[in-house]
């Protein structure tokens, strides 16, 4: 964060003092680094006390006070110096964001964060910040990591560790930038209409990204119509000053271009209506790493990606767009790109085994749209990516559930098992004994002449028993559920089963 007083923290949210005097709080500075978690304060830290289920973060102030914490914003005194603000009362709007927040001390808090990182990043936008927002129902994460890429040889990027996208991690990261900081990458998210526009209020996007309108999260909008409104909000907060980079090829998302005032920027695909940055020749290597050819402002340029899966086209052209708004230059796109891997966890990495065994490791989240993307390019995997022909690999999908689908839970999942036998899965390996995954595999079961081909079992653990004992090397595992499935853990078991495999953790760049 940008140094500050206690003093002038306490007046940005409209705190008061407490166990520092007025003078000590003119004079002590926020030097370090903000911290919701009292173990990561250091030195001169902040330390945001916040409730959890499991315990207080007001209980831990003391922790954070000897850890070098300066200061603690709280919904109470806590014995060691402090900027309190009044809880807001148990319905406050943004008790959503945490796990337990009876009296609304927790909303109070992150009221103050989200006022804080507003008056931090103003500061820094005047000071020449660039803010780029990205939303959408998949990809965030993944396109941010490629924004990130592209961005850095232009300049210092802050971008969040993995997701960081609701009123916590959104500005948590905000207050990561410094004054030396060129651009910050933010991923935004949505459960509820509003939730962006809230979050395009605490760091005003100059650029901002819309990759698509899909399904995730469903049950909590209700319908994708309502699902591309609250989407909307990004384009509709990034002023006429500003750029919107839509995806052309989602029409939901093409729409959003009646609703900004910023200058629009189209990406997408080679089709009748020519977007302004788009891509065509697209083919995949052995590893399903997409190549294509890069159009953009009259130049036409080779790109290899080195993120995996034909859906990573779209991340790569929004990236691109990005990177030539922000001034780089088509080449130097195309050579960030291939030098961006996989850096979040459990997002479609893709470990090769020293005995030839693939795992491709996309356990960190599944809706229908990316569960689709996981399921081709475990197929393209198997086929050679078009690279080698004729050897066909046997493909394992061991896929878990898919929260937050709503009333459409059951039909979804039935749909995803019968599109894995229609893509020629060899093995489908069902995880869990929910209606939902019931429906998954009894899906697959009625698409196919395919029964021994598909099998349920009841828990991770059966799961990777089944796939150790039979798995031959040269096989492909794809592994994929939404994050509570739990299939995380099973992935880097059989990551690491084998000599060459890299425990996922060590992201490979
Ligand atoms: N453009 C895309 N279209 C469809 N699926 C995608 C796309 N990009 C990534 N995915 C897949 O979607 C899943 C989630 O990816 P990612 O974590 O990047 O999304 P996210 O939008 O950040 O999700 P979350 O809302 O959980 O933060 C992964 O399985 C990934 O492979
Ligand atoms: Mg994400």
């Amino acid at each position: 964060m940008i140094d500050l007083t206690v003093a002038r923290i306490a007046e940005i949210v409209g705190g008061t003092l407490a166990d520092i005097s007025p003078q000590d709080a003119a004079a002590l500075r926020v030097t370090g680094t903000v911290e919701f978690d009292s173990r990561a304060v250091g030195p001169g830290g902040l330390f945001l006390a916040l409730p959890g289920a499991r315990s207080d973060g007001h209980d831990h102030a003391a922790a954070a006070a000897a850890a070098g914490a300066v200061a603690v914003l709280a919904a109470r005194p806590v014995g060691v110096p402090a900027i309190v603000v009044a809880p807001e009362g148990a319905s406050a709007s943004r008790a959503g964001v945490l796990e337990h927040d009876p009296d609304g001390s927790g909303a109070a808090v992150l009221a103050a964060l989200a006022q804080l990182a507003r008056a931090v990043a103003d500061e820094l936008v005047a000071g020449g910040l660039t803010i780029i927002g990205i939303t959408g129902s998949s990809g965030k994460t993944s396109t941010k990591d490629l924004v990130a890429a592209v961005l850095a040889p232009l300049g210092e990027v802050v971008a969040p560790p993995g997701s960081f996208n609701n009123e916590l991690g959104h500005p948590w990261t905000v207050l990561r930038a410094t004054r030396r900081t060129d651009f910050l990458v933010l991923e935004m998210s949505a459960r509820h209409p509003g939730n962006i526009a809230a979050l395009a209020q605490i760091a005003p996007p100059a650029i901002g990204v819309v990759l698509n309108v899909g399904t995730a999260h469903l049950g909590e909008f209700g319908s994708r119509d309502a699902i591309a409104r609250t989407k909307s909000e990004l384009p509709q907060s990034v002023p006429s000053s500003g750029v919107v980079v839509l995806n052309a090829d989602d029409p939901a998302v093409a729409a959003m271009a009646g609703v900004t005032a910023a200058r629009v920027v189209r990406v997408g695909r080679a089709g009748p209506a020519t977007p302004d940055v788009w891509a065509d020749d697209v083919s995949l290597d052995e590893l399903a790493r997409p190549r294509f050819t890069l159009h953009a402002r009259g130049a036409a340029t080779e790109v290899r990606l080195g993120v995996h899966g034909d859906h990573q086209v779209t991340n790569a052209l929004c990236a691109a767009a990005v990177a030539l708004e922000c001034g780089a230059g088509p080449e130097q796109v195309a050579d960030a790109l291939a030098g961006a891997g996989p850096v979040s966890r459990h997002r479609m990495q893709v470990i090769t085994r020293a005995d030839g065994v693939t795992v491709i490791d996309d356990a960190y989240n599944a809706n229908p749209d990316s569960m689709r993307a996981g399921l081709q390019a475990l197929a393209q995997i198997a086929h050679g990516g078009g690279a080698r022909a004729g050897a066909k690999r046997t493909s394992w999908a061991v896929l878990g559930e898919m929260a937050e689908l709503g009333e459409d839970a059951i039909t979804e999942h039935e749909r995803i098992g019968r599109l894995a036998v229609r893509l020629d899965v060899s093995r489908l390996v069902v995880v869990g004994n929910g209606r939902s995954m019931s429906a998954m595999h009894h899906g697959a079961v009625l698409e196919g002449g395919w029964g021994a081909g598909a099998v349920s079992v009841a828990d991770p653990d059966a799961a990777l028993a089944l796939v150790r004992a039979e798995v031959r090397p040269g096989d492909v595992v794809l592994v994929k559920a939404s994050n509570a499935a739990g299939l995380g853990a099973l992935a880097d078991a059989l990551a690491r089963d084998a000599p060459g495999g890299e425990p996922a953790d060590e992201a490979p760049r």
